[in-house]
């Protein structure tokens, strides 16, 4: 099994990825980002939504949202959060290489690292070239992830969070001259520990721009974070946004 394959991962460092800090953090930037303002009604895909942190908001905030993840058990604790908001949200089963509907959508997001996942490139490039076909012509695909070049600055010694009833302990390794990344998560919980790992492709903000273009996106801009700010030495997180050709 690939370690995305492994839901353990993903609902044992929940109190992590999907905390409650993390959902008021989404909600805030879905109302007040410049770069994800659109029109009521647009439709919008969230590749890879875990347990819909952004769709919700997202739904809430009048768009026609879908989120498509590979597991299961992700998605139902999604629809749980939608019905409790009472906003609507149509929700996919897919693997993300796979998953494609024609022109169907304004807006692909991709959020919070999601992206990068698979050891043949070829894999991730496909991810690319799925959001291209999803999107109808003048749509726009945004990815928002932990580029080589924040990473850089926040790589190094073990970081400890705490969660309800216990800590993570998390530890960066740089594989392959800082083509890839391993990030081995252990979760304390009084005398147990769960230990696991995840590895990822890292890309500067150069490389992840080149796969947009080979994607067949065009007008490939990179941002800095959600206010839009340039990517430069006062980037937090690297969003690179690219539109699908209009129709001729
Ligand atoms: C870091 S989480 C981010 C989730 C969400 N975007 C957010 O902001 O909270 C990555 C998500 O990717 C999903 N995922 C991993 N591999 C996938 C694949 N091959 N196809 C679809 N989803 C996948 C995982 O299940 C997980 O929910």
């Amino acid at each position: 099994m690939d370690w995305y394959e492994d839901l353990s991962l993903w609902s044992g460092f929940s109190a992590v990825l999907f905390s409650p800090q993390r959902e008021r953090q989404a909600a805030d930037v879905v109302a007040t980002s410049p770069l994800l303002a659109f029109p009521p009604g647009t439709r919008v895909l969230d590749q890879c939504c875990g347990v819909g942190v952004y769709t919700v908001p997202l739904a809430r905030h009048g768009y026609r949202t879908t989120g498509v993840d590979l597991h299961p058990e992700l998605l139902e604790r999604a629809g749980l959060v939608c019905a409790e908001a009472k906003v609507e949200a149509a929700f996919v089963q897919a693997d993300v290489r796979e998953y494609v509907a024609p022109d169907a959508f304004d807006v692909v997001l991709n959020m919070y690292t999601s992206f990068g996942y698979f050891e043949d490139p070829e894999e991730n490039l496909q991810v690319l070239r799925n959001a291209c076909a999803s999107l109808a012509p003048g749509g726009q695909l945004i990815v928002d992830l932990l580029s080589k070049e924040t990473y850089a600055s926040w790589v190094g010694p073990p970081k400890i969070v705490d969660v309800p009833g216990g800590m993570v302990v998390m530890r960066d390794h740089i594989l392959d001259d800082w083509s890839r990344y391993r990030t081995d998560w252990t979760l304390v919980r009084g005398n147990t520990a769960e230990h696991s790992s995840l590895t990822c492709w890292v890309y500067s903000a150069t490389e992840l721009r080149a796969m947009f273009e080979q994607a067949g996106f065009e007008n490939v801009e990179c941002f800095g974070d959600w206010d839009g700010r340039p990517y430069d030495g006062g980037a937090t997180r690297l969003i690179v946004r690219g539109s699908k050709a209009p129709s001729a």
